[in-house]
C-alpha cells in the first residue's frame, strides 16, 4: 500500500513505519509493528487514530465535507430518498431503476417483527426511556433468526441487513406506542417508508373514515430527509462500538444493539433529546446569556448540546440541511414563530460570533435543528435518539458488512499502566 516510510528515533532507537494516502483526507501512519519494537501509541479518544480503512464515508472537518460513497450530502438529500441512500451504503453504487424497486420492495416485505416481540415489551414499565427498549429489542431480534447468523455467509449477511433497515421503524413506533398504552400498529405496504413509520406512528385503530390519520407530504419527505442526514458519519463512537463488538464475530443483532446502546449518550446521539431539553431549560430568550456564560464557563461542566464535534471545525453540512428542512415543516405547520426555534436560531447566531464559539470552531452540529423538527412534527423528546438510531442503522450495517467481508482482526486496544507496581498479599489480620 505504501513506498513512503515515517522515521521515528527513541532513545537512540530509530524505527520506520509505512505511510499510506487515501483517496480523500489524510495521510496515515501505520503503527501497528510499533508493539514489536516496545511501543504502543497513546491516543485517549482516538483523537488522531485511524481505526480501519473504508470506502463508506469521507468527512472533511475543516472544509464541512461529507461524502456517502463519494456522493455529497447536500445532493443525496435534495436529490436522493432515504432507501436509495441505503442502497448505496450497503452496495458502494445508486441503484438503476430495476435495483431501487426490488430493494424498496425487499424492505417493505420485512417490515413486520415477529408477533412473540410484543411479549418482550410487556416486560418494560410503560415509562421506560424507548432506547432502552429498543436496546433490548434489537439485541432479541438475535433469538429469532437463527436461520440467518451466519456471519461469514454473504446471503445471511444481506438478509439480515434487509430485516434490520425494515424493522428498525417498526420497533421504534412499538417502542412509542408501548409508552403511550396505545395498541401497537402494523406496518403497511401501501406507504412509503417514512409515511409508513409515521403511520405506525400517530395512527390509532379508533381513527377511520375522516378521523384516519392521513401522512402530510411535506412532514413524510422531512422524516425522510432525515433519517438520511443520519444514514451513516464515517467512524463515530456507535459505529467503532459496532465494529468493536463485529470484531469478535457477535451476530449483527447483537453489534446494532451495542451501537444503539453507544449512541444514547448525550455526547453523540442523545445530543438531540439534549438540545430540546436544555431549549426548554433556557425557556426564554432573555436567559440565553445566562447559559452561554455557563457553557465558557472552564469550571461548569454545562456545554451548549448540539454545538461542537469531533470532525467537524466548519459548519456541519447536515446541520445546514437540517435547517432549511426545519423552515420547510414550520411553513407547513404554521409555527414559524416558535419561541423554541427563536431561541435557537438566537443561540446559534451567539455561536457563530461569540469568540469562545469561534476559537474554538464550535458550530451547530447535525443534533441542533433535528429535534426541533421533531417536536414539530409531534414526536416526544425521549423518541429523538431512537429516530438517530433508525436513520443511523444502514451505516452501522454496512460499516460491520464491509469488516466482516474482509480480513479482520479482534479489536484489542492496550493501555497506558498508571497503577501500582507488582506487590504481595497482605493477609487481613497485617492490614
Ligand atoms: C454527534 O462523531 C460523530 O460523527 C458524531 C455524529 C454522528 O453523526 O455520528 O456527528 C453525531 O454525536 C454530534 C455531536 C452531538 N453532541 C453534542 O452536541 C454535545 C455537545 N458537544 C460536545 O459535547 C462536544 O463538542 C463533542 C463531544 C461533540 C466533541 O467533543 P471533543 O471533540 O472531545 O471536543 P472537546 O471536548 O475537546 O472540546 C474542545 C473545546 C473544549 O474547551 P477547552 O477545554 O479547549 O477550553 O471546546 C469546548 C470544550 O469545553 N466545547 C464546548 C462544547 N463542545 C466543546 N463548549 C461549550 N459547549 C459545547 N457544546
Amino acid at each position: 500500500m505504501s513506498d513512503r516510510v515515517a522515521t521515528l528515533t527513541i532513545d537512540g532507537k530509530t524505527i520506520e513505519l509505512p505511510v499510506y494516502s487515501p483517496t480523500e483526507g489524510q495521510d496515515v501512519v501505520d503503527v501497528g509493528k510499533l508493539s514489536a519494537s516496545g511501543y504502543f501509541t497513546y491516543d485517549p479518544g482516538f483523537v488522531a487514530t485511524a481505526s480501519c480503512d473504508s470506502k463508506i464515508t469521507f468527512i472533511d472537518g475543516d472544509k464541512g465535507i461529507l461524502l456517502h460513497r463519494g456522493y455529497p450530502i447536500e445532493q443525496l438529500a435534495a436529490e436522493s430518498d432515504y432507501l436509495e441512500t441505503c442502497y448505496l451504503l450497503l452496495n458502494g453504487e445508486l441503484p438503476n431503476a430495476t435495483e431501487k424497486t426490488e430493494f424498496v420492495e425487499t424492505i417493505r416485505n420485512h417490515t413486520m417483527v415477529h408477533e412473540q416481540l410484543v411479549h418482550l415489551f410487556r416486560g418494560f414499565r410503560r415509562d421506560a426511556h424507548p432506547m432502552a427498549i429498543m436496546c433490548g429489542v434489537v439485541g432479541a431480534l438475535s433469538a429469532f433468526y437463527h436461520d440467518s447468523m451466519d456471519i461469514d455467509d454473504e446471503v445471511h449477511r444481506k438478509v439480515t441487513a434487509h430485516r434490520l433497515i425494515a424493522k428498525m421503524p417498526t420497533l421504534a413506533a412499538m417502542s412509542h406506542k408501548y409508552a403511550l398504552g396505545q395498541p401497537f400498529v402494523y406496518p403497511r405496504n401501501d406507504l412509503s417508508y417514512a409515511e409508513n413509520f409515521l403511520h405506525m406512528m400517530f395512527a390509532t385503530p379508533a381513527h377511520h373514515g375522516e378521523s384516519e390519520y392521513k401522512v402530510n407530504p411535506v412532514i413524510a419527505k422531512a422524516m425522510d430527509r432525515i433519517f438520511l442526514l443520519h444514514a451513516d458519519h464515517e467512524q463515530n463512537a456507535s459505529t467503532s462500538t459496532v465494529r468493536m463488538a463485529g470484531s469478535t464475530g457477535a451476530n449483527p443483532f447483537a453489534c446494532i444493539a451495542s451501537g444503539i446502546a453507544a449512541l444514547w449518550g448525550p455526547a453523540h446521539g442523545g445530543a438531540n433529546e439534549a438540545v430540546l431539553n436544555q431549549l426548554a431549560e433556557i425557556g426564554d430568550e432573555s436567559r440565553i446569556d445566562e447559559y452561554i456564560k455557563k457553557a465558557k464557563d472552564p469550571n461548569d461542566s454545562f456545554r451548549l448540546m448540539g454545538f461542537g464535534h469531533r470532525v467537524y471545525k466548519n459548519y456541519d453540512p447536515r446541520a445546514r440541511v437540517m435547517q432549511q428542512t426545519c423552515h420547510e415543516v414550520f411553513a407547513e405547520l404554521g409555527v414559524e414563530d416558535d419561541p423554541q426555534l427563536r431561541i435557537a436560531q438566537r443561540l446559534e447566531q451567539i455561536a457563530l460570533e461569540d469568540e469562545y464559539f469561534v476559537k474554538r470552531k464550535l458550530y451547530p452540529n447535525v443534533d441542533f435543528y433535528s429535534g426541533i423538527i421533531l417536536k414539530a412534527i409531534g414526536i416526544p423528546v425521549d423518541m429523538f435518539t431512537v429516530i438517530f438510531a433508525t436513520g443511523r442503522t444502514p451505516g452501522w450495517i454496512a460499516q460491520w458488512n464491509e469488516m466482516i467481508s474482509n480480513p479482520y482482526k479482534i479489536m484489542r486496544p492496550r493501555q497506558l499502566y498508571m497503577g501500582e507496581n507488582a506487590r504481595d498479599f497482605v493477609p487481613v489480620d497485617k492490614r
